[in-house]
């Protein structure tokens, strides 16, 4: 059978550049490794499960070898399109795409993951896995050395009676776990936290988990202060990469005239903050998105957005993250809206916001944070 076309696989409509691929020497591995556990159990392809496949290598590459009916999940909205368009792209088709529940997970024997960044979203998912997968299912969990830790093991350790590390690879290593333990009565997530007349809700993979963020607070106190700032009552507030939902919500709950969208790339962050919402009782008010960038939301909509950007120092890459986020800023608001962005001090983003968005001045800064506010041009 000819090689997987690995290389012709896009991120779009993630960040792009020259020295980024689609695909990693891990998920080369998770393929190699559920190919030979297919063939040593006798197990087809919708007996495997694949979850964190960041741009659809993994299940491309197996539907592709013959395994027909994988079924998938993948936090992050722009690992699902990338999916569907490199699927698109190579012709193949015959997956089928999940939350993370028990419908992806029903009658799963084998488990592929791609190793998530935090401790408490592998938790969720190593839970998931036991509670609804088939009795003897072998979770195959897999990164790069370079971001694997202990921990991670002890997480699956506390979901799997067996978790063997493998050897490293191409500088990638799996972790294959087995023998489920029983699983609690209770979902262990989502988690739940009172601040100050705010509840927040958070799954697993949602940032800060149930905490509220310092940088958050920071600019939740300046709202609070300027009360949004605004000349005129503002009607319409986007909180762009919401996370839980903190921003959403507190601004629903200080202003209950408004009209407030909250939108995130993670699947687990849409989830925390349709439930913060609900906790607090203002999921009339709040709209939750699933969306990169809030593609889908209408031009110059909003009077308000509110951002919080991934904090990321260093790579080119990473800013790139937050660069798209205030072209979404720019794009979502209407002339004269205003964009209340908190950052790292460090980070020095008021010329960039000055540049893509419109007048930029700062409102507060402490050691470590800093708030502006855009007026859109
Ligand atoms: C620093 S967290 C802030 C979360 C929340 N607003 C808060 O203040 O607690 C940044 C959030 O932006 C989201 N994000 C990053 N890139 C995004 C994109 N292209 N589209 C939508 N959300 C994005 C992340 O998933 C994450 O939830």
């Amino acid at each position: 059978m000819p090689e997987f076309p690995y290389s012709r696989l896009r991120r779009w409509p993630d960040v792009e550049a020259d020295n980024l691929q689609a695909y990693d020497a891990t998920d080369l591995l998770l393929v190699d490794r559920a190919l030979a556990l297919a063939a040593e159990r006798g197990i087809d392809g919708s007996q495997i499960a694949v979850i964190g496949d960041e741009y659809g290598a993994i299940t491309l590459a197996l539907t592709d070898a013959g395994m027909r009916g994988i079924r998938v999940h993948q936090d992050l909205a722009t690992g699902r399109r990338a999916l569907t368009r490199n699927a698109t792209e190579l012709g193949i088709d015959g997956f089928a795409a999940h939350e993370l529940d028990a419908a992806l997970l029903d009658g799963a024997r084998v488990v592929l993951l791609q190793l998530p960044k935090a401790l408490a979203e592998l938790e969720e998912i190593a839970d998931a896995v036991a509670r609804w997968a088939a009795p003897d299912p072998v979770l195959v969990a897999g990164g790069r050395v370079k971001h694997m830790t202990l921990a991670q093991n002890e997480a699956l350790g506390r979901s799997f009676g067996v978790v063997q590390a493998q050897r490293a690879e191409r500088k990638s290593r799996l972790i294959v776990a087995s023998e489920p333990r029983e699983v609690p009565v209770a979902l262990p997530f989502p988690v739940t936290a009172q601040h100050e007349g705010l509840t927040l809700v958070a799954h697993g993979g949602a940032f800060a988990g149930a905490r509220l963020d310092i940088g958050t607070r920071v600019l939740l106190d300046v709202l609070g202060g300027s009360r949004g700032g605004a000349s005129q009552t503002p009607w319409r507030v986007i909180d762009l990469g919401c996370g839980t939902g903190a921003l959403a919500v507190s601004y629903a709950l200080a202003h209950p005239e408004a009209e407030v969208i909250a939108t995130d790339r993670s699947a687990a962050a849409v989830a925390s903050a349709r439930a913060t919402a609900a906790a607090n009782g203002v999921d009339e008010r709040v709209t939750v998105t699933h969306d990169d960038a809030g593609s889908e939301l209408p031009d110059g909509w909003a009077d308000v957005v509110m951002l919080n950007p991934p904090f990321h120092l260093g790579t080119s890459i990473h800013s790139g993250a937050a660069t798209r986020l205030f072209e979404a800023a720019a794009r979502l608001l209407r002339p004269g809206g205003e964009l209340f962005t908190v950052f790292n001090s460090s980070l020095g983003y008021r010329a960039e916001l000055t540049r893509i968005v419109g007048d930029t001045e700062q409102l507060h800064r402490t050691p470590k944070f800093t708030v502006t506010r855009s007026i859109r041009r």
